[in-house]
């Protein structure tokens, strides 16, 4: 079995990345044992605050979040970092090669019942002379670096520096995260799907009319029976689009008029679209390419709907008609 850091320097990822995913791997090791302690660990419940986002902040939320800032603050590669849970972008080290957004727990709502949590990191490339939530403002496709730890039954990890997505998963015997698997696909077909259902009243028209005609199955236009699952953490999903295919979707809905995107730009969906793209699939927000989008804000949100290539262009399809 070959261990991360063999891997990368096998593979001639950069040195200076090679560095820094060394650092994030190393707070996904200690969060999943966090994570793994549960009520034991002190680690469960609410704290009284709230996030920039007038999100109620879980106790593993804070954790998390407080340990992955610590430890890219102590890493010298490291010149700013943006996380879901500080209101600004946060100043590390001035010569540093890279700016680091991510979402210390994904799915914060599924600690307390001991399911599916994970962490989420997006790199950008440092620009010579541009400081503060400026430099965060380039599209998704500029990313290095994105990778998910999911904290399931096993600890896993999706990587892409752009040459493909690569699978490891962690080795509690040494906590090492070892490849398991170097070339991950997304099947371009699926009958799978993933949306939060108790909000169609508040889609618009084209997802009504693709998720309705999914659900008729074999009797309506697809000519086929759809499955449904929904995790309610994007990493669990999304690593089940990555390991058996499936459309997920957060789509554009009108339950607060004040918030008609769920998921953020920065650190959930660019992650996300480049690693689904760097395996095969797609990402787009129904009308435009995730990856392409000009970011203007580190807190901004997007539609989401992205995973087995063929299924997502159907879906697409219902958004130009
Ligand atoms: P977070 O826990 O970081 O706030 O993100 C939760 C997000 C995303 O992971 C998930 O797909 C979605 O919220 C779940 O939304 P519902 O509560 O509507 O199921
Ligand atoms: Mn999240
Ligand atoms: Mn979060």
């Amino acid at each position: 079995m070959q261990i991360l850091s063999d891997y990368l320097k096998q593979t001639g990822v950069d040195a200076n990345l090679q560095s820094l995913i060394a650092t994030l791997a190393d707070c996904s090791v200690e969060i999943s044992q966090l994570v793994r302690g549960g009520a034991l660990a002190g680690v469960l419940g609410a704290t009284e605050s709230e996030n920039v986002q007038g999100e109620t902040q879980k106790k593993l939320d804070v954790i998390a979040n407080d340990l992955i800032k610590d430890k890219l603050a102590a890493q010298p590669l490291v010149k700013a970092l943006a996380s879901e849970e500080e209101d600004h972008v946060v100043a590390c080290h001035a010569d540093g090669h890279y700016l680091v957004s991510f979402d210390p727990l994904d799915g914060s709502s599924n600690i307390d019942i001991n399911s599916l949590v994970g962490t989420i990191f997006s790199v950008l490339p440092a620009q010579a002379g541009i400081d503060g939530e400026q430099a965060f403002m380039q599209a998704g496709r500029n990313q290095v670096l994105a990778c998910y730890m999911l904290y399931g039954p096993a600890t896993v990890m999706a990587l892409t520096t752009g040459n493909g997505t690569q699978m490891f998963s962690l080795d509690p015997t040494d906590n090492q995260f070892k490849l398991v698997d170097g070339a991950v696909q997304v099947p371009a077909d699926t009958s799978e799907f993933a949306i939060n259902m108790s909000n169609q009243r508040f889609w618009q028209a084209p997802m009504q009319q693709y998720i309705a005609d999914l659900l008729v199955g074999k009797e309506g236009p697809r000519g086929k029976n759809f499955n449904m699952r929904w995790i309610a953490a994007m990493v669990g999903d999304v690593h089940r689009v990555l390991s058996r295919g499936g459309l997920f979707t957060y789509p554009t809905d009108t339950k607060d008029p004040n918030k008609p995107f769920k998921l953020r730009l920065m650190y959930e969906a660019n992650p996300m679209a480049l690693l689904v793209e760097q395996a095969g699939g797609i990402a787009s927000t129904g009308y435009e390419t995730i990856l392409d989008i000009q970011p203007n804000h580190i807190h901004q949100r997007v539609a989401v709907i992205l995973g087995s290539r063929h299924e997502v262009a159907e879906c697409l399809a219902y958004h130009s008609r």
